[in-house]
C-alpha cells in the first residue's frame, strides 16, 4: 500500500467514525423531550392563540370578525328576525326545497336523531332523555300536535 492509499483509508475511516458518532449522538431517548430542532418554528409555531391580544391588528383581535357583508363558506344566514312576525314572514315566503320521497324521509329521520331526539324523543311527543334527566327544563313542543302539523315549512325553519 503506497502512503497516499494509506492516507485515503485513514480520512475515510475518520469519516466513517464521525458519521457514526453523529447519528448516535443526534438520537434522544427522553421522549419528553423533541431532541435535536432543526426546524424550530415547526416545534413552537408562531401562530397566535384562538383569544389572545394580538399585535398586528388594530383592534388587537386575533379572531377577527367576518367583514361585513361576507357569507362564511357552507353557512347560510337567516334573513328573518328572530320575533313572532320574522317566523310567520318565512312561513310566508320559503318553499321547502325537497319533494318527498323515501330518502327525504330517511334523511330526515337521521337529521331528527342527531339534532332534535334527544329532547323532543323518538315519536316527537317532547320526551327525549335530555328533557327527561331534567337536566334541560323547558318542556319541548310535541311535534304530532295540530298546530305543528299544520304549520308551514318555513315556519318550522
Ligand atoms: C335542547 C332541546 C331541543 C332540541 C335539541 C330541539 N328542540 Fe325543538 N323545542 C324545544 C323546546 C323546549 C321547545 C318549546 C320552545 C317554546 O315553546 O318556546 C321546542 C319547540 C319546537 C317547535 C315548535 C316551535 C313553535 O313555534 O311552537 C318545533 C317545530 C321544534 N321544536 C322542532 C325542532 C326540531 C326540528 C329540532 C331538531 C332540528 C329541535 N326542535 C331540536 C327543545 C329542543
Amino acid at each position: 500500500m503506497t502512503n497516499i492509499q494509506m492516507t485515503n483509508k485513514k480520512i475515510s475511516i475518520f469519516f466513517s467514525l464521525a458519521l457514526v458518532l453523529i447519528s448516535f449522538s443526534s438520537c434522544n431517548h427522553n421522549r419528553k423531550t423533541p431532541g435535536a430542532q432543526y426546524l424550530d418554528d415547526m416545534v413552537k409555531p408562531i401562530a397566535y392563540e384562538d383569544y389572545s391580544i394580538n399585535p398586528v391588528f388594530a383592534n388587537r383581535m386575533t379572531e377577527q370578525l367576518p367583514v361585513e357583508g361576507t357569507i362564511a363558506r357552507g353557512k347560510m344566514p337567516y334573513s328573518y328576525e328572530k320575533t313572532a312576525d320574522g317566523q310567520k314572514l318565512a312561513g310566508e315566503q320559503l318553499v321547502n326545497p325537497f319533494k318527498m320521497s323515501s330518502d327525504v324521509l330517511e334523511k330526515g329521520k337521521n337529521q331528527y336523531g342527531i339534532y332534535c331526539l334527544i329532547c323532543h324523543g323518538p315519536t316527537g311527543k317532547g320526551d327525549g332523555s335530555l328533557f327527561k334527566s331534567g337536566k334541560f327544563t323547558a318542556q319541548p313542543t310535541d311535534l304530532g300536535e295540530e298546530r305543528i302539523m299544520n304549520m308551514p315549512d318555513g315556519e318550522i325553519v
